[in-house]
């Protein structure tokens, strides 16, 4: 698969499939496909004993624009009981306010906290002005809360908890990355509990390994409206089979990030072509639901056009709807979004990152798709 060229890239669908087949045939089989060679199969859905605990009063922020709700959300199961917490920034409106589900890597309780200082931490440079200004909640839990970012990490909840056997695993048992994302879905539970939200406009959102898993977190779950993966990568948005030399590949993804994937995934790594799916049908999997992809230019770990080729070769699925996907073919100039089409893409300059630059963005493509309060 060298020389710059595709390998053949496994075809989205038949021609002359039709939206019932899509939905009835392909897209299940797709999925699982999916589930079986790349993030496995979850154990559980909504669990049984779900509740969801509020962590104090609501606070004011921004002069009363807007408000913080912590809420701990507690949920059982076989092997015992497990818990993890969420932090909501809801600015004031009139109206039920579209939020963006944000799965992050720093402590919940310092995301939106009134005191907190911008600069201190990449991960705090969350735009909470932008956001009020522009009528967007942010939804957000951090990814370690839910299960920690290591292979022990099946020997904690919610692994222990619904497969609490770790030695009972098989190649297709879910890996870290299904269980993030199987928290988002938890937290999208939450939501819908939340009159201040519109439960109707909500956009799973995720940076680099959390753009992976808000991919796999759009196509289990379609009560997520809006999908964004920012610099997602191998495993993300990233097509295998182009040649991209400075980026990432299975083979060193499974060396040093086994644990993220189904067991079954490792067989692929220096063997892309024999991979059943590649990353283009992932996005697929959403269609007729918005995605948003986004790459930085000095990010060729995640290989921008890799990410990019991915939306152009998912886009026959919208057409199934008489939607478009991605509309422009060129790979677009720094600082030049396609926002057209049910598929967005934007590059910046920049390092691998998740700035203001990129919210600003996702909010102008959801605006644009009828978002705007
Ligand atoms: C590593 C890994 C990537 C991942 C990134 C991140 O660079 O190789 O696949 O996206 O970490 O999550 O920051």
């Amino acid at each position: 698969m060298m020389g710059n060229a595709f390998a053949e890239i496994p075809e989205l669908m038949k021609a002359g499939t039709t939206a019932a087949q899509w939905e009835q045939v392909r897209r299940p089989e797709l999925f699982g496909l999916f589930q079986e060679h790349v993030f496995g199969r979850n154990p559980v859905g909504r669990p049984e004993g779900l509740r969801f605990e509020a962590l104090g009063e609501p606070v004011k922020m921004l002069d009363g624009k807007a408000i913080r709700k912590r809420v701990r959300i507690h949920y059982e199961g076989p092997g015992g009981k497990g818990q993890f917490d969420v932090s909501a920034f809801i600015p004031q409106s009139a109206k039920k306010v579209p939020a963006f589900l944000l799965v992050c890597f720093c402590p919940p309780e310092e995301l939106f906290n009134p005191e907190r200082d911008q600069d201190k931490s990449e991960h705090l440079r969350l735009p909470a002005e932008a956001f009020a200004a522009r009528g967007y909640a942010v939804v957000a839990f951090s990814r370690e809360d839910v299960t920690p970012d290591k292979k022990t990490g099946f020997t904690t909840p919610p692994h222990a908890i619904f497969t609490p056997n770790p030695e009972a695993r098989t190649p297709t048992s879910w890996g870290t990355i299904a269980a993030w994302a199987w928290g988002a879905s938890r937290v999208m539970d939450w939501i819908e509990t939340e009159p201040l939200l519109d439960t109707q406009r909500v956009a799973m959102v995720g940076h680099s390994r959390c753009g992976k898993t808000a991919l796999w977190c759009g196509a289990n779950d379609p009560r997520i409206a809006l999908t964004v993966s920012n610099n997602s990568g191998c495993g993300g948005a990233k097509l295998n089979r182009m040649d991209l030399p400075k980026s990432e590949h299975i083979a060193q993804i499974t060396k040093n990030f086994s644990y993220w994937f189904c067991d079954n995934f490792m067989k692929y790594a220096d063997n892309e072509d024999a991979l059943p799916v590649d990353m283009h049908q992932l996005l697929a999997l959403m269609a007729p639901r918005l995605v948003y992809v986004s790459s930085a230019e000095d990010d060729l770990w995640a290989g921008p056009e890799g990410e990019f080729e991915s939306c152009k070769l998912a886009s026959p699925a919208w057409a199934l709807y008489g939607k478009k996907g991605l509309v422009g073919d060129a790979f677009p100039a720094t600082g030049k979004p396609l926002h057209e089409g049910c598929i967005g893409y934007h590059i910046r300059s920049g390092k691998h990152d998740m700035t203001p630059y990129d919210w600003e963005r996702f909010m102008d493509f959801a605006d644009k798709h009828g978002w705007k309060q």
